[in-house]
């Protein structure tokens, strides 16, 4: 039987409870379509940081190359400075593991409310490929003259050639398979380039430049659209139908994510992968750590849930994966009240559990 070696690491605040709800999911997929999940778990986050200084150390992620796949709960603890567990753990994994793609869907599933007017699940349908190990994350810059009145900062912005063209090959082979035409919701497949050529007139010069030579030579059959990245963030708002996959740099790709996340329907269900395609992935809930729902069981666990189903789908589990996300949309329109904490109608587990039955069926 095939067998996959997922580390997880549930993380900190109320990212063990929803972990422990995807992994019950996973595991019952597994387990109906015939593969097994063998889980390790690590204690990364802020309590192993308080007790011991560590955040993730070269040790673990030598560890970590070791497995398939990585499941993330999440990071983030009210007693360690900002900053710390963000740039220690997170960003160390994306850029050591060289997870150079973060898959965000913005998909709004049915029964979900969403704060954009008269739209719904046939709208807001898209998936936005940030690109994940350049751009002003890399920490080239620096300061001088600190806490003087000459103080200078500059942090740039960074992308190579070589950066920007496995990013783009990637979206478009996601566009080639994934997008409306392909999943039979339209009649192209789409990607749109976020950008910002009419200021950053290096690097998105580059972005543009690479995108339409690929796209010419490569994907012909796959409508290239571009857009500002301010008028992307309006756009989202008012037509959000038309994107299918947007793909852009790793600064705005923060940015219109989480604009992207709250459209469809919040931190209680927005998830994503950080992805190296020929390494090791790891998918994370989007939402923080909402250290003052921990333990009490009323924390939304679908965001979580998805992220396993990001991983199953990315490992190449499609059918377990279909599975789940068709379960999850059976669970939003027909059971919680809500995706809020608190206000689903039902506690963290026993949503784990709906979902849990719904894939078993
Ligand atoms: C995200 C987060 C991270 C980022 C933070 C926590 C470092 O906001 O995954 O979008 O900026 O990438
Ligand atoms: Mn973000």
């Amino acid at each position: 039987m095939k067998t996959y070696k997922i580390a997880v690491m549930p993380g900190d605040g109320t990212g063990p409870e929803v972990t422990a709800e995807a992994v019950k999911v996973c595991k019952v997929a597994a387990d109906k379509f015939g593969f097994k999940l063998n889980m390790t778990e690590f204690d990364f986050g802020g309590e192993r940081y308080k007790r011991t200084g560590e955040t993730l150390p070269d040790s673990g992620v030598e560890e970590l190359r070791k497995f398939d796949s990585i499941l993330l709960g999440a990071i983030g603890h009210p007693e360690v400075a900002p900053g710390i567990l963000e740039k220690g753990i997170l960003l160390k994994a994306r850029f050591a593991l060289d997870q150079y793609i973060n898959l965000r869907p913005v998909r709004l599933f049915p029964g979900v409310e969403t704060p954009l007017k008269d739209k719904g699940p046939d709208d807001i349908d898209y998936v936005v490929v940030r690109e994940n190990s350049g751009d002003a994350y890399t920490g080239a810059g620096g300061i001088t003259m600190k806490n003087t009145p000459n103080e200078v900062a500059v942090q740039s912005a960074v992308y190579t050639r070589f950066q920007v063209d496995r990013c783009l090959k990637y979206a478009f082979e996601y566009a080639k398979k994934h997008g409306k035409k392909a999943r039979g919701k339209g009649e192209m497949n789409t990607l749109a380039l976020c950008g910002k050529t009419n200021v950053l007139t290096y690097i998105y010069d580059l972005w543009e430049r690479a995108f339409h030579e690929m796209g010419k030579k490569e994907y012909p059959d796959i409508r290239r659209d571009y857009y500002h990245v301010d008028a992307t963030c309006m756009w989202m708002v008012k037509n959000p139908e038309w994107f299918d996959v947007i793909v852009t740099g790793n600064m705005f790709g923060d940015i219109i994510t989480d604009l992207g996340a709250i459209t469809q329907g919040g931190m209680g269900i927005a998830a994503g992968g950080n992805i190296n395609p020929e390494g090791v992935s790891m998918f994370e809930p989007i939402g923080g750590s909402a250290p003052k729902y921990t333990g009490k069981n009323i924390i939304n666990p679908l965001a979580a849930i998805c992220a396993g189903q990001m991983m199953l789908e990315t490992l190449g589990e499609e059918k377990a994966a279909q599975k789940i996300d068709a379960a999850v949309r059976f669970v939003t329109a027909n059971k919680l009240k809500s995706l809020a904490a608190g206000k689903m109608g039902y506690s963290t587990t026993e949503v784990g559990d709906l979902v849990a039955e719904k894939v078993a069926e």
